[in-house]
């Protein structure tokens, strides 16, 4: 927890394969003083996301994080001092912040997926959810999910949606939603805690757990009409075993494929893409950025879904900045159960 230092996670060399802890530095600093017109934050929460594995590599579609600079992820921060009249102490905000006890920010936020220009950083209405909530479900997160669902899937009343990472951040929220826009939903999840997880509290119509070796015959059952949206958070084989399921006229949504993030091989393409031919069906990377003007207008209508019940959302929640990277491979052995945060501070 934050102390009278400044602990920071330095990024020291690019990982080949999983994340060890060869790969960061931790350092401690003397915590920085505000200059005119700027402010101390301290980091109350970071939201630990996969697209932290895909930085430290070069060519993704965030920019690489740089060596010997500190690790950056989307952070809930509280204003300690303020030199900037549009803060106070106590204010809480989110913000795309640095790994670190403290931080010393000028009020603006870096144009980013959901700022196209400089603003002022958002402060947390917690009137709203948690105040983890912008880290997920109320963020970049739970928007990914919806301008993927929505935009790209175009889903229409009675059809067969099937989500993998069904029971994570964006997966869950991906499967509610289509359940909300009156879809038959199949949820792909690791094991029977998070199966029974994705029907009983997230209310999919199916989960069909990947660990099992009769998978793929699972799901053709679950599925008897054919998959025709497709929202895809893992690639590798499930993705093969999904395109074997398509629908005419099917829409599958790249949203990520983090069963090959940690990859010391070529990532692993499609064996069954000329499915897409045989059912007229399409296949759409999307990058949650492109998407940045309908971002208010989204979270305004997941913030109301959260307030009535009609969406769940659930953390698990580490604690303690010095347990990276551990924290950060939970996302990928699947031991995290829900949107994955540290805790850094009170
Ligand atoms: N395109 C964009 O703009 C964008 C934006 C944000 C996120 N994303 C992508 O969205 C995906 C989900 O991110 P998230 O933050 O919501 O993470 P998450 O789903 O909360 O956590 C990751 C989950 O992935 C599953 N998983 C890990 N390794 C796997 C494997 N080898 N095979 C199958 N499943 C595996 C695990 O669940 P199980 O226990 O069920 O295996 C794990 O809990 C990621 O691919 C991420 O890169 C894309």
């Amino acid at each position: 927890m934050a102390g009278s230092k400044n602990t920071q996670v330095l990024f020291a060399s690019r990982p080949q394969g999983a994340p060890t802890a060869a790969n960061f530095r931790i350092v401690e600093t003397p915590i920085p003083e505000p200059g005119p017109g700027e402010m101390l934050l301290r980091t109350v929460y970071l939201g630990l996301d996969p697209v932290i594995r895909l930085r430290m590599n070069e060519g993704s579609y965030w920019p690489a994080f740089e060596i010997g600079k500190p690790l950056g992820a989307r952070t809930v921060c509280v204003v300690v001092k303020s030199n900037n009249t549009g803060f106070d102490p106590g204010d809480l905000l989110v913000m795309q912040g640095i790994w670190a006890d403290y931080m010393i920010s000028d009020g603006k936020a870096a144009v980013s997926a959901v700022n196209t220009q400089a603003a002022n950083l958002p402060k947390i209405d917690p009137s709203r959810g948690s105040i983890t909530a912008p880290l997920h479900i109320l963020g970049i997160t739970g928007f990914t999910a919806y301008v993927g669902l929505i935009e790209i899937g175009q889903p229409k009343h009675g059809e067969t949606v099937v989500v993998s990472g069904a029971s994570g951040a964006v997966g869950s929220v991906a499967g509610q939603m289509a359940k909300l826009k009156g879809c038959r939903v199949v949820g792909i999840a690791g094991g029977a805690r998070k199966c029974d997880f994705v029907t009983n509290e997230l209310g999919l119509d199916h989960a069909v757990d990947y660990k099992r070796s009769d998978f793929a015959a699972a799901l053709k059952a679950a599925c008897p009409n054919g998959v025709d949206i497709y929202f895809d958070n893992v690639g590798g084989d499930i993705l093969d075993d999904v395109l074997a399921r398509l629908a005419r006229g099917a829409r599958i949504i790249i949203c990520g494929a983090i069963s090959q993030y940690n990859n010391t091989t070529p990532v692993q393409g499609p064996k069954n893409y000329l499915s897409l031919l045989v059912n007229r069906a399409r296949m759409e990377g999307m990058v949650v950025f492109d998407y940045a003007d309908r971002y208010h207008v989204a979270i305004a209508e997941m913030a109301a879904y959260l307030k009535d019940g009609r969406m769940k959302s659930r953390e698990d929640v580490v604690e303690g900045i010095d347990t990276f990277p551990e924290a950060l491979t939970r996302l990928f052995t699947g031991e995290n159960f829900g949107k994955l945060v540290l805790k850094v501070s009170d």
